[in-house]
């Protein structure tokens, strides 16, 4: 699904180097979690992957089904099956959350060439989605994610990647700012999203999120490389470790 092989990148307009050789492979059907100390790229990462102009890669290829998308503009990555959550989630003011999700969503069936959703069925599938999320209907009116709570914004992100059902699925500390019951609501999203075609690319601080949504791996990014790889147990680990030990052996 992914290959991710010795990519470096920096910040576009100032060049300081971010990621210094990151490989990590990511299956078909697989979860993989990425766990690291702040600052040490997984965001940047996210945003390398997602196509934000902001970031230059300098070396190294990032495959996806084996081709590569560093030359793919953002929404031809999403049109393919790549679906960003954001670790903040931008605020689209003037824009009512449901014609956000209506137009996201056609303008991807376009991009397949699959005909446009009716609105009867359009409808449907979000209120299906929300409900699944225990998301207030009432809030889909209000425009996208402004003024909604953090926890409010990271359910959004999940309906999002619910009704777009991608390929490639990579979360950025979508766990961060639930409380416990979101929590619980946003892994049963993403383990209804599990399947064997459909892999995804978890970020999170918290070994917690991994109790809920089961990892197949976990990798450790430090200072812009993948410095261990393990499974779920490697979690636990860090939490009962923390970083230090497995920096150094590393370095
Ligand atoms: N546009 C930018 N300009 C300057 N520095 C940047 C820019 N974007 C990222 N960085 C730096 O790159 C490093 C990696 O940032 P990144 O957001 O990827 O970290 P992270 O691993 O996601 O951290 P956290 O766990 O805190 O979310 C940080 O030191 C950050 O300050
Ligand atoms: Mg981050």
């Amino acid at each position: 699904m992914l290959e991710i092989k010795n990519l470096h990148a920096r910040v576009a307009d100032e060049g300081t180097e971010i990621l210094r050789g990151v490989d990590l492979t990511v299956n078909d059907g697989e979860i993989a979690a990425i766990m690291g100390p702040n600052g040490s790229g997984k965001s940047t990462l996210s945003y390398i992957l997602a196509g934000r102009e902001d970031y230059e890669v300098t070396e190294g290829d990032i495959l996806y089904n084996g081709e590569s998308i560093l030359e793919m503009e953002p929404d031809e990555r999403a049109a393919s099956g790549l679906f960003l959550a954001f670790q903040y989630p931008l605020e689209i003011p003037g824009v009512a959350t449901m014609t956000f999700l209506k137009t996201a969503l056609n303008a991807q069936r376009k991009a397949r060439d699959e005909d446009e959703l009716t609105t009867p069925e359009f409808m449907r599938r979000v209120k299906a989605a929300a409900g699944d999320l225990k998301i207030n209907p009432e809030m889909l009116k209000r425009p996208l994610n402004v003024g909604f709570s953090g926890g409010e914004k990271k359910r959004a992100e999940i309906l999002q990647m619910a009704l777009l059902e991608p390929k490639l699925c990579v979360m950025d500390e979508t766990d961060s700012g639930l409380d416990i019951d979101a929590l619980k609501i946003v892994a049963d999203g993403v383990n209804a999203l599990r399947s064997p075609e459909r892999s995804f690319l978890v970020i999170t601080h918290y070994q917690r999120l991994l109790d809920y949504i089961v990892p197949d791996t976990v990798h450790v990014l430090s200072n812009g490389r993948i410095v261990k790889t393990g499974d779920k147990d490697l979690a636990l680990q860090l939490e009962r470790e923390g970083y230090s030990q497995i920096i150094e052996e590393a370095a």
